[in-house]
């Protein structure tokens, strides 16, 4: 029908939230692209490399996959009011679903530690923002008694409805892909949701027989962000939290709640958890930005986690690859500004030049 859009998540309800039907609470997300990009998968090394990007849904971040069916739960049960704690990218998500649904949202973050752009969707959207003196995995230890103690339905991904949600960039890849399955799927991980949701999307993938092989998930992390991979060098024979520290604020996450679900996932896929340096990440983002595409620190932890792959041997040139970018390039303004204005010792700054309204300067 001319004018009305299709949900890229809802169009998978039967496989998501059968009948959930009037109470839908959608923008519509989803139904973003899987591009080819030369310049990144020089970079690399990888010429299969396809980019999944997120950034494109309505908020810039994938997490309104998860969000319109949270969003849209909360309406079947008639919540009074919704809450998360989250790096930014969340919190946009449920201040943005939670006015379209006309409940009232509480958000609990990290006090100067998320990214411009995140922090300013929050507010504009009107969900009543507390900057929590502490990290992230502080605010997620608050929001589940404060949510608990004070009847407010909570939406962090330990929510079952938002891992159905975030399913959908999986079954969506694999229609764009036409059901042939690539070899790996790569993401940036942090508190692990996102990486639940693709081990039960492969799953449901394969037991409905829409695909017969199933792709590794590899879960790259941040270096300084990295009780996952820690696990997974000891077969995930113990768990401990750390003290996160990141340039990439979203994956800033030292406890991740999402860690059995998460295991599940990367054993049934055969997958992969690693880690990248900030460096890594930079180097990354930079190209990824360069080529027009553009994504925010953490996502580009995922092509960076495919070049350390394709360096190692562990990916070939010529494999099948889907890289995730999770958020959108100006979900993280800051960063920008510091690298191309304010760091003198950037070797890849893109110097914006000051100049006099003359021609002659235009041609200096
Ligand atoms: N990439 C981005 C841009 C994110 O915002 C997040 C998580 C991740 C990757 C990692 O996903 O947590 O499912 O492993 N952001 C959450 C938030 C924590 O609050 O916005 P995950």
């Amino acid at each position: 029908t001319p004018g009305v859009h299709v949900s890229g998540v809802w169009r998978f309800e039967s496989l998501i939230m059968p009948g959930a039907g009037e109470a839908i609470t959608s923008h519509p997300e989803g139904n973003t692209p899987l591009m080819a990009r030369t310049r990144v998968n020089a970079f690399a090394g990888c010429d299969g490399l396809l980019l999944k990007h997120e950034g494109y849904n309505p908020t810039g971040s994938f997490k309104d996959r998860g969000m319109t069916v949270g969003t849209t739960q909360a309406v079947r049960t008639g919540a009074t009011a919704v809450a998360c704690a989250s790096t930014g990218n969340t919190s946009a998500a449920l201040a943005s679903y939670a006015a379209q649904a006309g409940i009232p949202g509480l958000v609990f973050v990290p006090a100067g530690k998320v990214a411009l752009g995140k922090m300013a969707q929050t507010l504009a959207y009107g969900a009543t923002t507390l900057l929590v003196r502490g990290d992230f995995d502080a605010c997620l230890k608050l929001v589940q008694e404060a949510s608990r103690e004070l009847g407010i339905y909570l939406l962090n991904s330990i929510n079952p409805w938002r891992v159905e949600g975030q399913k959908t960039i999986v079954f969506e890849m694999l229609q764009q892909l036409e059901w042939n399955a690539p070899d790996f799927i790569v993401l940036p991980a942090g508190n692990l949701g996102n990486t639940a949701a693709f081990g039960k999307a492969l799953r449901e993938a394969q037991a409905l027989g829409l695909i017969t092989r199933v792709p590794r998930i590899v879960s790259v992390q941040a270096a300084g962000a990295a009780p996952f991979a820690h696990g997974f060098r000891n077969g995930f024979a113990t768990r401990q939290a750390v003290q996160a520290e990141t340039i990439a604020t979203a994956i800033r996450i030292g406890d991740p709640a999402s860690w059995d679900r998460a295991v599940r996932a990367i054993r049934e896929t055969d997958g992969l958890v690693i880690t990248v340096t900030d460096d890594e990440i930079i180097d990354a983002k930079v190209v990824i930005d360069a080529s027009g595409v553009g994504c925010e620190p953490a996502s580009a932890a995922s092509v960076a986690g495919v070049r350390q792959l394709v360096q190692s041997g562990v990916i070939k040139a010529s494999d099948r690859v889907v890289a995730v970018l999770t958020g959108h390039v100006l979900k993280d303004p800051g960063i920008l500004v510091e690298l191309h204005q304010e760091r003198a010792d950037f070797a890849a700054a893109n110097r914006p030049v000051e100049i006099e309204p003359t021609v002659q300067a235009v041609a200096d």
